[in-house]
């Protein structure tokens, strides 16, 4: 059987857009999960189970399993180009605990299911449900219903309503204005374009702001695979987070929490009226989606569980957190939609102090004077959402294989990756055993990182020439050169301190 998506997918021959998605990872979904009460604990945290349905071309997968080498992660995807160069990209790391399948998760009933994958604990399934048609969407739940451990959890990151309200005419444009194009899937995504400047300028009254309609037309012109990806699929349609959780009732699972929390808390982002409507909201009525009524977010990440037990808050003080960049240079706030959120500066110091000596349980934080005030949750929604912490997941190892893996790993990414992530600026990472995941990066800054664990000093010269081509003019090379003293300054110390460099 041959699913709808497949003669989508299967047809175009357009890689989807190389990118590493850091909400993606266990570790932060454990720290996520505790803010939102959802107690997940593994079993064994050394020997997780991780599968990325629809892992396009396989950065996410390679860095989770570079960052720990004792987990099993598995890549599944319909596209068989996505499929071979995830696996080059593996085999040129040395990644034996990362593997790719290609497969159509329609076409995976129970016993496919069982014979191809083992049990998971984690599901990685991120811009694919608001993507494809309702049999890849039951093909998704089947997989889950099957093979999640109980107490599993799943990630989902899609297109949510109601804020794509304002898009589904435009989606509707893009998609009929390239279906009669015959050629390339560049030259669909640039007659879609063009006719949408076109509409864009006559100012059709039913279209999103001009600004928005410019930044998808900036990123289209650069990127066509965003374009055909994102936009010219006939299955494209935005969610409501109910109806994600109704489906998900098929896999025995509820949801457990927002990746991440401080987007969607009303204490942060709603005012006082839309915080007492919430709570008196009727009891059928999907808290999620009446809030996503009052906020502007577009995209949700989602994490759900196969049996959700409560407890996170408990969890909280025991987990450690580690300084995401120089002490000097720390900036805690996080934005909302009521202004920036921080904390008084006599307790940033206090806490960026107590960080800069080393990782502390979040339960030492809460006990320093000078924040006596302050619960674990306030200091895990504030440290760890403004990203002046990160959770950490094990002490470092420091040894001569772990430092070989990560050095080959980001090579690999760089050389596949590295050119086309710096033409539409999308971000790479680092794998970083201590925390479990990678630091989200971009290709320039991963060159930094790498050409220092290859202990040489970054040179601007040849990062430049390698991500940007051998002609660049001494403005963009005197840039290079501010970019590399900037992001080391600003991030050396923690590298060091993560066991990075
Ligand atoms: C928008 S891309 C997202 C890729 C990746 N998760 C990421 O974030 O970079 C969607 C991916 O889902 C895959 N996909 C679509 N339908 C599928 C199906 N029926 N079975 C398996 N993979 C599928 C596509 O091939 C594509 O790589």
């Amino acid at each position: 059987m041959t699913s709808d998506a497949k003669s989508l997918y299967g047809a175009a021959d357009v890689r989807y857009v190389a990118a590493y998605q850091p909400e993606a990872s266990p570790a932060r979904m454990q720290v996520a999960l505790a803010i939102a009460d959802t107690a997940w604990r593994p079993l064994d945290r050394e020997r997780l189970t991780v599968l990325d349905i629809g892992c396009g071309r396989g950065v996410t997968a390679c860095l989770l399993a570079a960052a720990n080498p004792g987990w099993d992660v598995i890549g599944l995807d319909l596209q068989p180009v996505h499929i071979a160069e995830a696996r080059e990209v593996a085999a040129e790391a040395g990644l034996a605990n990362a593997r790719f399948i290609e497969a159509d998760v329609t076409e995976l009933d129970e016993d496919r299911a069982t014979r191809v994958l083992p049990e998971i604990d984690v599901v990685i399934c991120y811009g694919v449900w608001t993507w494809v048609p309702d049999n890849v969407r039951d093909g998704i739940v089947r997989l889950l219903r099957h093979r999640l451990k109980p107490g599993g959890i799943a990630f989902f990151g899609y297109n949510a309503m109601p804020a794509w309200g304002d898009t589904l005419l435009l989606q509707r444009v893009l998609d009929e204005a390239a279906r009669g194009v015959v050629g390339s899937e560049t030259a669909r995504a640039n007659a879609a374009l063009d006719v949408l400047e076109k509409l864009r300028d006559a100012g059709a009254r039913y279209l999103p702001t001009k600004t928005v309609l410019d930044q998808i037309i900036a990123k289209g012109r650069k990127a066509p695979a965003y374009m055909v990806h994102e936009w010219l699929t006939s299955f494209w349609r935005p969610a409501y987070h109910a109806d994600l959780a109704k489906a998900l009732v098929g896999a025995r699972m509820e949801y457990g929490g927002c990746a991440r929390p401080a987007t969607s808390m009303p204490a942060l982002q709603l005012d006082d009226a839309q915080q007492a409507m919430l709570a008196e909201a009727p009891a059928g009525f999907d808290r999620e989606t009446l809030n996503d009524m009052f906020l502007a977010r577009r995209f949700r990440t989602d994490i759900f569980v196969r049996g959700r037990q409560a407890g996170g808050w408990r969890m909280l003080p025991e987990i450690r957190l580690a300084l995401a960049a120089a002490p000097d240079e720390v900036k805690l706030e996080i934005p909302t939609a009521q202004g920036e959120a921080t904390l008084p500066d006599a307790q940033v110091a206090a806490l960026v102090g107590a960080l800069a000596e080393g990782p502390k349980r979040i339960g030492d934080l809460a006990r320093l004077p000078e924040c006596a005030d302050l619960s674990p949750l306030d200091l895990a929604v504030m440290l760890v959402e403004s990203g002046v912490a990160n959770p950490v997941w094990r002490d470092a190892p420091d040894d001569a294989a772990t430092k070989q893996r990560l050095l080959a790993c980001n090579k690999a990414l760089l050389r596949h990756f590295g050119t086309e992530a710096t033409a539409i600026s999308a971000p790479l990472g680092a794998a970083v055993p201590m925390l479990g995941t990678a630091l989200p990066l971009s290709a320039s800054d991963l060159s930094v990182v790498t050409a220092l664990q290859d202990g040489v000093p970054p040179d601007p010269a040849r990062i430049a020439a390698h991500l940007m081509g051998p002609d660049e003019g001494p403005q963009e090379m005197a840039r290079a050169e501010e970019g590399i003293a900037r992001v080391m300054r600003r991030h050396m110390p923690a590298w060091r301190a993560m066991g990075l460099v």
